[in-house]
């Protein structure tokens, strides 16, 4: 189909490689449905022989997705694709992604290779996984600044070895839009068998020009485009999903090209791996920042009023968002509470929606105007289940300027047990309720990061906190919403610590 071009989704390879945005299995498998009902095409679901890890959450996302295809990275050697074809196995529509890199100073330096040799192994890998399933994608790593001609060759003989999709990254974001579209252009016209292959580019963000070259190059004649949810990545990220899709939508007068995304789930998705990885977006953030749809100015808020085409080019209602007002208070139903949760665009189990729902009339009470965006983070702190090894029973804080702080801490462990501990601290009361918890737990983290959110405007505002701890070399999200900012701080830590729990366990497991 010549007028349509299909998202490829790396979030969960190259955006979750990316510092502070790893995520355990259940959080990649909650990703990876969000990324379904999106409506991406390809969703790359990890790199099958990193570690166990990658494979496991590679074969879970291949077994529990059934309408998109499920793509696993390789690199050119027989043990990746093995690795990549058996956590394959169970999906409806695989795909094994294998790249060997193509540019001179990647050749000579990093695989020590000639480029007779890197294009023997380039075939040999796609003939070789060719057994395995029919879908198979050829990254050419470090495109943008390999030799054309040597390009050509390549992409010609990988084509006739089996690949159906040629990809063209621009590795180390490197290349700027007229210099992409010559380099697609030039594919197009020197790849006899390119009729038989789509072509994808695969653009990262060093430059910021990661959209403006993915958009050139679909104007080009590429027909993939690989892409993160909010731009994650490596260094300043890949191609931000939501600005493709919405520049498509938006500027079909200039591209001409549809693709299947379904635009009223990009805030939700952008929302959840926000609330999963603990990264948020910066306010100005084009499509899902905070701001993105806010006109403070007079002058925009006036021709707003006036006419909303004057200053709106796309609507909040089109990526999702729904207007942020008062829906229910503490007299509202579960009915009308479940109601309301679909109109958002979220469906819960019952168990989970008994907890959210007792959650909203606990903050119904206190707070005055209970608005989507309060609903949303309740929402978001049950987001993925997994076990809770422990769970905050109660905390009392004794704390001023003149005094010690001094926390009194009772978590429930899942055995059953209660664990009390009172912790004095000179440095306020998240220090000594931290202190606390490291001592009933039984071990002392890095504390890496720590970050606090209003979720809405008002002194009777939910306090979001997202703190990341760092354990024997690896870093664990957790994320806690209250009313009162020291208790969305201890829940935070203490969801942090069960996350790294969960992955301990998980890795027993595999
Ligand atoms: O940036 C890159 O070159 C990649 C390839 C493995 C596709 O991520
Ligand atoms: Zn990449």
């Amino acid at each position: 189909m010549a007028n349509f071009v299909k998202i490829f989704d790396t979030t969960l390879r190259d955006g979750e490689q990316s510092p502070g945005c790893s995520m355990n299995l259940a959080e990649k498998l909650e990703v990876a449905h969000q990324l379904e009902r999106l409506g991406v095409d390809v969703m790359e679901a990890g790199f099958a022989i990193a570690s166990p890890g990658d494979f496991a959450s590679v074969k879970s996302i291949a077994k529990n997705i059934k309408n998109t295809t499920v793509a696993s990275l390789a690199r050119a050697l027989t043990k990746d694709i093995d690795a990549a074809a058996d956590a394959l196995k169970g999906a409806k529509y695989p795909r094994i992604h294998t790249f060997i890199a193509t540019s001179d100073i990647h050749m000579q330096y990093k695989l020590k290779k000639t480029k007779e040799e890197v294009l023997a192994t380039a075939v040999e890998m796609v003939k070789y996984a060719k057994k395995f399933c029919q879908d198979i994608e050829f990254s050419a790593e470090d495109a943008s600044r390999s030799n054309p001609a040597f390009l050509y060759q390549i992409f010609e003989a990988v084509i006739a070895a089996g690949a159906t999709v040629i990809n063209v990254p621009d590795t180390v974001g490197y290349t700027s839009p007229e210099e992409f579209v010559t380099l697609i252009k030039g594919i197009r016209e020197n790849v006899p068998s390119i009729h038989k292959a789509d072509i994808s580019v695969h653009c990262h963000n060093d430059l910021g020009l990661a959209v403006a070259n993915s958009l050139a190059a679909a104007r080009a004649g590429a027909n993939q485009i690989e892409c993160t949810i909010n731009g994650i990545g490596e260094r300043a990220g890949n191609a931000a999903l939501e600005e493709i899709v919405m520049n498509l939508n938006t500027r079909k007068d200039l591209y001409g090209l549809d693709c299947r995304v379904n635009t009223k789930e990009i805030h939700k998705s952008s929302k959840l791996l926000s609330s999963i990885t603990g990264v948020r977006v910066q306010p100005n953030k084009a499509v899902v920042g905070e701001n993105a749809f806010a006109h403070e100015s007079g002058i925009h808020q006036h021709g707003m009023l006036a006419n909303k085409s004057t200053y709106e080019i796309m609507t909040p209602e089109s990526i999702g968002l729904s207007e942020n007002k008062m829906v229910l208070g503490k007299h509202s139903g579960r009915h009308a509470f479940e109601d309301k949760l679909k109109s958002m665009g979220y469906e819960m189990d019952p168990e989970a929606l008994t907890t959210v729902f007792e959650q909203f009339k606990v903050l119904a009470d206190k707070k005055k105007d209970v608005t989507d965006r309060d609903i949303e983070a309740l929402v978001c702190r049950r987001v993925v289940q997994i076990p809770q090894a422990y769970k905050l029973d109660r905390f009392v804080i004794n704390s001023g300027n003149t005094i010690t702080t001094t926390s009194s801490m009772r978590l429930l462990s899942k055995t059953g047990h209660i664990l009390e501990e009172v912790v004095s601290s000179y440095d306020g009361p998240i220090d000594a309720s931290y202190k606390a918890i490291d001592k009933l737990v039984g071990k002392k983290f890095m504390l890496e990061d720590f970050v606090i959110n209003s979720v809405t405007g008002g002194t009777d505002a939910q306090g979001e906190v997202n703190v990341k701890i760092r354990n024997n070399n690896r870093v664990y999200n957790g994320y806690g919403v209250s009313m009162d900012i020291v208790e969305a701080s201890i829940l935070a830590y203490i969801s942090a610590i069960n996350n790294m729990l969960y992955d301990q366990e998980e890795k027993k497991e595999v």
